[in-house]
């Protein structure tokens, strides 16, 4: 039988309507767990799910710090233009509280490792450090940083050239090859996550934030 849908034009939608639809329904999605340095090198750690791979030569990625509320671009998205490096880090299901914690919009210069209690690892070729409790970890220098819009929620792409990938031995069988068994967890819509690892969906509802600070 032909499905009957509804059909809506995003422009006339609210914001809220326009994020429920995008963030609802393109699911599930990776989590990326950016560190940055700010051009004074204080560091700075951030969740992104609105991330993805691009393609293999060159190894690229991407994620989307969207404008802020009020316009302003995120510090994630701040550091990296003025710095064009980045690391990505994979998030499981023991790191979710920290990561969510990390998501807190502190202001610029207060230590977002301190808050969510993960631990710094010096990289290999970029300067911000990674993340030491994630088992995945891709360290980045940025190609491009696109802005799409400029109002509030306006979209950002920070494409970035993978340089170097850190993978715990554990997702790595006897011939030096992925077991292609790695069960990070992902976001669905709302508060909903999903555990790759036992199939389940549980919530985290997000740390308090002030108001105007972002939709997402
Ligand atoms: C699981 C999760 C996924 C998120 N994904 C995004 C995203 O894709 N884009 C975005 O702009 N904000 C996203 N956020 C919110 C940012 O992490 C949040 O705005 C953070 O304060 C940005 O930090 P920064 O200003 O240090 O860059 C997400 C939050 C969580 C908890």
């Amino acid at each position: 039988m032909a499905r009957q849908h509804r059909t809506f034009t995003l422009s006339e939608l609210k914001p809220s309507q326009r994020y429920d639809i995008l963030s609802g329904l393109v699911v599930p999605r990776p989590i990326g767990f950016v560190s940055t340095l700010s051009e004074k090198g204080i560091p700075n750690l951030a969740p992104f799910s609105y991330f993805m791979v691009g393609g293999i030569r060159p190894p690229s990625l991407m994620f989307c710090p969207v404008l802020n509320m009020d316009g302003q671009p995120k510090d994630s998205l701040k550091n990296v233009e003025k710095t064009s490096e980045f690391v990505v880090n994979l998030v499981t299901r023991q790191m979710s509280e920290g990561m969510n914690a990390a998501s807190y919009p502190y202001p610029e210069g207060e230590d977002e490792w301190d808050a969510s209690g993960f631990t710094m690892l010096k990289s290999q070729v970029v300067k911000p450090p990674r993340v030491a409790e994630s088992p995945v970890q891709f360290e980045c220098r940025l190609f491009q940083a696109l802005r799409h819009g400029d109002g509030p929620s306006a979209s950002a792409y920070v494409v970035g050239e993978v340089l170097v990938a850190h993978v715990d031995p554990s997702l790595i069988d006897e011939h030096g090859a992925l077991t292609g068994r790695f069960e990070p967890i992902a976001r669905l819509g709302g508060k909903a996550y999903l555990d790759l690892a036992d199939g389940n969906v549980f919530e985290l509802a997000r740390p308090n934030r002030p108001a105007g600070s972002s939709l997402d």
